[in-house]
């Protein structure tokens, strides 16, 4: 029976990152059938964003080379969005050759990490990302913007939340519509979570305009959501059967999983539009072709014996 708590959202909008922050983590790369499969499982379950691929370089990240063929082969479904990670001029070409509709830019709150992940300076990642933004907005894409490394970062420690809230308010400035906020290392705990999200407020970002996106490496990643939905957040990304990390962050391991998302959510009686069942099947079809069980502690308990 679910039991609600006061000053939370009725519905959360959960963004799904399992095909990308997942996939591009994984050792042995796997099938494009087997990617599209996952993709269009997913949509069964009733997730409605979830984001596919990355068009970035495929020397960079192997595992994902194959995006233009997956955009291609994907069976595309009306009121589902895909979005792909864009880096640069040359991804935006990719995804609107493909008619992506929907892309997303990646910056770093510190130089260690945008060098890492962008081999670009926190200064040369917005230059980078100004044209991707003006083009796609002007051919009537959405982009979401991400900021790493928000709350903890492997080479540098502490990040300053002035800091922070700069990298975001310049991807604000350049015209995304949404910012992602992330710890990429899953370091963060509630009350960073809540400083970060009223300095965010303070500096006049709306809160609809916010998004949560936990690794879940020291276990803090659903407590650190519910601070978000308490700060008035209704979106939070997560990954089916909690895979997931970045490659160029060695200590970033699976992203919260939704499954756990949504058993939290359901049972504070919040709406996700998410079949939880079709979701965990989904996830033990997955992690057989992956050959190794979810890390997801919801699709443990709920497959028991499969
Ligand atoms: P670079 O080496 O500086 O690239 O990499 P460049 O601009 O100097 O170009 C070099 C060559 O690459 C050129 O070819 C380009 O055409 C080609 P050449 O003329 O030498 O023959 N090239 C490309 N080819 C295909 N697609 C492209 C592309 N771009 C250039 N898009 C670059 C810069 C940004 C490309 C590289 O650093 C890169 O691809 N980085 C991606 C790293 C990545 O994907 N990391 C994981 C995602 S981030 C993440 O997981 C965190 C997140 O989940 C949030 C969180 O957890 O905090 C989002
Ligand atoms: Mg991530």
């Amino acid at each position: 029976m679910p039991t609600q708590l006061p000053g939370l959202p009725e519905r959360v909008a959960i963004y799904e990152v399992g095909p990308r922050d997942g996939l591009q983590n994984e050792k042995a790369v796997v099938p494009v059938e087997i990617k599209v499969e996952f993709i269009e499982r997913l949509v069964s379950a009733g997730l409605r964003t979830i984001e596919a691929t990355s068009f970035v370089h495929p020397k960079w990240v192997p595992q994902l080379a194959d995006a233009d063929v997956l955009i291609r082969d994907l069976q595309r479904v009306d009121g589902v969005r895909y979005p792909a990670l864009v880096p640069n001029e040359r991804g935006l070409d990719r995804a609107l050759a493909l008619g992506v509709m929907d892309i997303a830019i990646f910056a770093s709150a510190t130089e260690s990490f945008a060098q890492k992940n962008l081999n670009r300076s926190l200064d040369g990642q917005i230059t980078m990302f100004e044209p991707v933004v003006r083009r796609a907005r002007a051919a009537g894409l959405s982009v979401r913007g991400y900021v790493s490394m928000c709350f903890g970062d492997p080479w540098e420690g502490d990040v300053p939340i002035a800091q922070v809230t700069r990298v975001g308010r310049q991807l604000l400035d350049l015209g995304c519509s949404e910012l992602s906020l992330g710890d990429t290392i899953g370091v963060g705990t509630p009350g960073q979570v809540h400083a970060l999200l009223r300095a965010f407020v303070d500096v006049g970002t709306p809160v609809e305009a916010l998004a949560v996106h936990f690794h879940d490496t020291y276990g803090q990643a659903l407590s650190n959501t519910l601070a978000a939905l308490q700060a008035g957040l209704s979106t939070v990304d997560s990954s089916a059967g909690g895979l997931g990390g970045c490659p160029y962050a060695e200590s970033a391991t699976g992203n919260l999983a939704t499954e756990d998302l949504v058993w939290h959510l359901h049972g504070l009686g919040i709406d996700t539009g998410v079949d939880l069942e079709a979701l965990v099947r989904t996830s033990v079809w997955m992690s057989k072709a992956l050959g190794r069980p979810s890390p997801s502690r919801v699709v443990q308990a709920m497959s028991k014996g499969e």
